[in-house]
């Protein structure tokens, strides 16, 4: 290996700028005006795959198009599947970054631009964890697949389809991804746990017109109002969903798992500073890394209605809406919550209001075991790249294409996060810690190895 680490030394500037020149490609897979920046960047990942000469495509799909690569054969060697997204969030607010966006730019060893750590910098690692590979020893020690979508922050639709239509194109011993983060600043984790989501976008119309709420107010009733009644029975006062047999399907945290969560050294105070909070609020009963990682949750993302100017306008609006989601935990099914929320929203909803329920997307919440010498071999790559042993966590985001890895190509995924929780994910100042960024692609370069050495077929 040491000469796969000396030419991650001597490449780490150049690294940082191919960084740089992905970031600087506004590719919002939710803005339908980027579309031509979402080509862009799957031509830039499909580029950087064809100079490795893998075998290299780019597949359309009924949204955002994916990129498939392949290394060349490596024959009786395992084979892993890495997965990433070159999509990223809308950035705004905008003034409220420090620098632009898509101007990537560094501060305190820290790279500011959206998309850093979510997921461009953190799916790069793998391409130069490979690069390393082929450059120094002139292949892979395992073969390796990329799949690298732009839909994972809309949620997934055009690879899931491709998922179950090509399983067999995509087989493989494990699945690696990098699109998390780590416990804390010089604590690695491998991620077991990640939530699942069921989004929704509520739409309410009242009168016919933006009504004088002097004249109407009292007789008419205002979608504001009701929007904001229907949100509130969603949540009781102690953080509990109403949503009717919401909880039915949470399978309870064991004793072992209460015990391992409550070993971490998770610094409470620390975490409310960094967010700028006094206190943790969230369902009673559980701690807050329980309420973050393995509770279910109702979130409220967006809220409209009546006038937004300055001053004060006295009107009772036409119509309010709202965009909320649910985060959901292993075993809970998001078609059934989709089905009792349509029903209750329908029972809340007042005389005089028309209501419109979008279903936008779900995906269940996953537990991977940790039973696996993939884990292991995980284990002793991060240890050898961030001079530490990972700890065990689970994650309050989610990764919608991890249950359908499971399911249509029957293997376990790594999650392997290279992030930190205050790197602003989804949030103004998104930023990527470039020393996890090299951390990283050494770990990934490591991996490989280890991978090569799990005895295969009993042999
Ligand atoms: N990288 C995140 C998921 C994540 C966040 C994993 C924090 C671990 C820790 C991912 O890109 C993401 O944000 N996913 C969306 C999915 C949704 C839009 C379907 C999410 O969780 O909101
Ligand atoms: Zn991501």
């Amino acid at each position: 290996m040491a000469s796969i680490d000396q030419y991650l030394e001597t490449h780490a500037e150049a690294f940082e700028e191919e960084l740089c020149r992905f970031l600087r490609i506004p590719s919002v897979s939710a803005d339908p005006s980027c579309a031509e920046h979402i080509r862009r960047a799957a031509d830039w990942v499909a580029d950087q795959f064809r100079g490795l000469s893998f075998a290299t495509e780019i597949i359309p799909t009924s949204g955002h198009p994916l990129v498939y690569a392949q290394s060349p054969p490596v024959a009786g060697a395992p084979t892993a599947l890495v997965y990433g997204h070159y999509d990223v969030q809308p950035p705004d607010p905008l003034d409220q970054w420090v620098s632009p966006p898509f101007e990537p730019q560094q501060r305190n060893g820290n790279l500011y631009a959206r998309g850093a750590t979510d997921d461009k910098g953190q799916l790069l690692t793998h391409i130069k964890g490979v690069q390393a590979w082929i450059e120094t020893q002139g292949r892979l020690p395992v073969n390796v697949k990329f799949i690298i979508e732009g839909e994972e922050e809309v949620g997934s639709q055009g690879l899931e389809r491709f998922i179950t239509d090509h399983a067999d194109r995509l087989a493989c011993d494990c699945v690696v991804i990098s699109d998390g983060a780590q416990f804390g600043p010089g604590q690695p984790a491998i991620t077991y746990g990640l939530r699942g989501i069921a989004y929704f976008e509520l739409r309410l119309t009242g009168p016919n017109r933006d009504l004088h709420s002097g004249s109407f107010g009292g007789s008419i009733t205002n979608p504001a109002n009701a929007l904001a009644r229907m949100l509130a029975g969603l949540v009781d006062d102690q953080g509990k969903v109403q949503v009717p047999g919401f909880y039915d399907d949470v399978v309870p945290l064991s004793d072992r798992e209460i015990s391992e969560l409550a070993a971490l050294p998770f610094d409470e105070q620390q975490y409310l500073r960094q967010v700028g909070v006094e206190g943790a609020t969230g369902e009673q009963g559980y701690t807050t890394l329980q309420r973050r990682w393995a509770r279910p949750t109702c979130d409220v993302s967006g809220l409209w209605s009546g006038y937004q100017g300055d001053g004060a306008k006295t009107v009772l609006p036409a119509v309010a809406g709202a965009k909320f989601s649910f985060r959901l935990v292993p075993n809970q099914d998001p078609d059934k919550i989709a089905a009792a929320l349509r029903q209750m929203l329908g029972q809340l909803c007042p005389v005089g209001i028309r209501m419109e329920l979008i279903d936008f997307h779900a995906s269940p919440g996953v537990l991977v075991s940790l039973e696996s010498p993939y884990i292991e071999a995980a284990a002793r790559a991060i240890a050898h790249a961030f001079g530490r042993r990972p700890v065990f966590t689970r994650e309050g985001g989610s990764i919608p294409i991890v249950t359908a890895f499971r399911e249509a190509l029957r293997v376990d995924t790594l999650l392997l996060g290279w992030g930190q929780d205050d790197d602003n994910t989804h949030s103004p100042n998104e930023k990527f810690c470039l020393a996890d960024f090299h951390h990283g692609i050494r770990a990934s370069a490591r991996l490989w190895k280890e991978l090569s050495q799990i005895p295969r077929n009993g042999s």
